[in-house]
């Protein structure tokens, strides 16, 4: 079991590919939080896209907050890709809860201001030789 805490592993994610893009690191913004207490200032992005950490949050509260932040760092006419586990996808990711969407239910929770463009079920293969199924969807943000 991994005991290492959420920021850490990301930090280590981070390190990792600031790595393997050697000098082109120095041309991307980095962002280390917790994405339902982040903000990204006076930051606006084309496209905001989540694979696999949105369907970590169980608790509305925090799911509220996380899409208040997209809401306020999406550009009106942008886009947002998720990516999280379909309806048949596990019920657990490195032992911890996880919510299962499918495209009606994930479109739910955004709400008003966000319009459906589309969705896929895929399969995806872990590296471990399982197989899980995540949904991506995908959105504009009104104008
Ligand atoms: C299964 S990994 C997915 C990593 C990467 N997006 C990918 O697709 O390979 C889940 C990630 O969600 C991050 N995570 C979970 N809850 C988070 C939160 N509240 N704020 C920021 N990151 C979070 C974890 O740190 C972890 O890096």
């Amino acid at each position: 079991m991994n005991t290492m805490p959420c920021k850490a592993i990301s930090v280590t994610a981070i390190d990792f590919s600031k790595q393997r893009l050697g000098a082109l690191a120095e041309q991307v913004g980095w962002h280390v939080g917790d994405i339902t207490q982040y903000d990204f200032g006076s930051k606006k992005f084309d496209l905001w896209h989540d694979r696999a950490v949105f369907h970590f949050l169980t608790d509305p509260a925090a799911r509220q907050a996380y899409i208040e932040l997209v809401r306020r760092s999406v550009k009106p006419g942008g886009y947002v890709l998720m990516a999280t586990f379909g309806p048949n996808g596990p019920l657990k990711c490195s032992g911890l809860d996880v919510v299962r969407y499918d495209a009606q239910s994930l479109h739910n929770e955004f709400g008003e201001g966000f319009s459906l463009q589309g969705d896929e079920l895929t399969m995806h293969h872990t590296p471990m030789g399982t197989d899980q199924q995540f949904l991506y969807c995908w959105c504009r943000v009104s104008q």
